[in-house]
């Protein structure tokens, strides 16, 4: 009798530039939705969809209207507008949010070329994560809640090196300018969706130490806009007030230069906006439930769940710091307003019959 209302799928956005922690936070949210995602089964092997019992999460990279070849000719890259195919994007999320299965093509990340489509069904909850997600107003306007990963230069850059001079070999020289050359378009395309983001994770060098530039201690701000249908913004010790804090002490092991918090109201791009900030890092990660029995509105379905999730992953980059606190606790708020999208859901036709 509620078949029309369970069919539909929550659609979540997660922009932001690569290699700038995606594929982690994703990792994160379904394992707070109990499962990991895993590319789908039979399939192309280069697809770049995971799947997971409740999750589908699709890389918009997958709507590249011009491949590696074309970007070249035309001379744009895959940040330009150009390069994509915003018109198929929103036919098919729209599909898919209305309970129907797509045939999505698949952007080949080692060939630069485009793979003949997998089928993509409707899932509970879909993410589209990637350069564009809040670019086209169409697709924006689809989407359950939006998320924005807003790396400093100065971090982007430190990641960079960690990643592909370690890991890949290239040198500090072609990184350099492989960031200066995406940055023009970055700044045009990429950068501007940041206000449209109902939670925006910003993250910054420390000042916890004069003139750093390491780029290990992070300051990470997790901006959450005001007014956003089922979603209420985390609060320390007192919602609305402005609290800085420093939890070192006999509760938390603190070593140079150790943690501070902050909260409180501001403004982002002319909204009203709550802000939680977190900078330093945690020596052990048991004492995060210290913190974690401070904050309100964490969305938590038992206490010591945040730290749960925490230790779970504790290998993941950013479990240490602001990162990996606040996506885990975006994921948190994510499950809840999934599970207040689909409660209210059910709930509509008996409304109905009462008026
Ligand atoms: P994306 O999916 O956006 O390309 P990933 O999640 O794969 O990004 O992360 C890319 C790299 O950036 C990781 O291998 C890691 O080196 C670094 N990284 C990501 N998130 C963090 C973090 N929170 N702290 C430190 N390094 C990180
Ligand atoms: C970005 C995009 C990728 C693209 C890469 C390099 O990271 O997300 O889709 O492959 O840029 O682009 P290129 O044009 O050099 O292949």
């Amino acid at each position: 009798t509620c078949s029309a209302g369970d069919s539909q799928t929550v659609v979540i956005g997660l922009a932001a530039d690569s290699g700038c922690g995606k594929s982690t936070f994703m990792r994160r949210l379904t394992s707070v939705f109990g499962g990991a995602a895993e590319p789908p089964k039979g399939g192309n092997p280069d697809s770049n969809t995971l799947i997971s019992d409740m999750t589908t999460v699709i890389c918009l990279d997958d709507y590249h209207s011009l491949d590696r070849t074309g970007r070249k000719e035309k001379g744009v890259t895959a940040l330009d507008p150009r390069a994509n195919d915003f018109d198929l994007m929103y036919e098919q999320v729209k599909a898919i949010k209305s309970g129907v299965a797509v045939d999505k093509p698949i952007y080949n990340h080692v060939t630069g070329l485009l793979d003949p489509p997998e089928l993509i069904k409707p899932p509970k909850i879909l993410v589209i994560e990637g350069l564009h997600p809040m670019f086209d107003e169409r697709v924006r306007d689809l989407l359950d809640f939006s998320i924005y990963l807003d790396i400093s230069n100065e971090v982007k850059f430190a990641w960079k090196i960690q990643r592909d001079m370690a890991e890949r070999g290239h040198s500090l020289e072609s990184i350099k300018a492989s960031i200066e050359a995406r940055k023009p378009d970055f700044d045009a395309y990429i950068d501007p969706q940041k206000k449209y983001a109902d939670a925006v994770i910003e993250v910054l060098p420390t000042q916890l130490i004069p003139d750093d530039n390491e780029g290990k201690v992070l300051r990470v701000r997790l901006i959450m806009k005001e007014g956003v249908k089922h979603f209420s913004p985390v609060y320390l010790f007192d919602e609305g007030s402005t609290i800085s804090w420093i939890p070192c002490g006999r509760k938390l092991t603190c070593s140079y230069p150790g943690i501070k918090f902050h909260y409180g109201p501001d403004t982002y791009f002319g909204n009203e906006v709550s802000i939680l900030e977190m900078d330093g890092q945690f020596d052990r990660l048991d004492e995060l439930i210290y913190v974690e029995s401070h904050l309100s509105n964490i969305s938590t379905k038992f206490y010591g769940e945040v730290t749960q999730q925490m230790l779970k992953h504790a290998d993941f980059p950013g479990s240490n710091n602001g990162t990996g606190l606040f996506q885990t606790i975006v994921g948190l708020k994510i499950r809840d307003l999934y599970e207040q999208i689909t409660s209210s859901k059910t709930a509509a036709p008996l409304e109905a019959t009462k008026a």
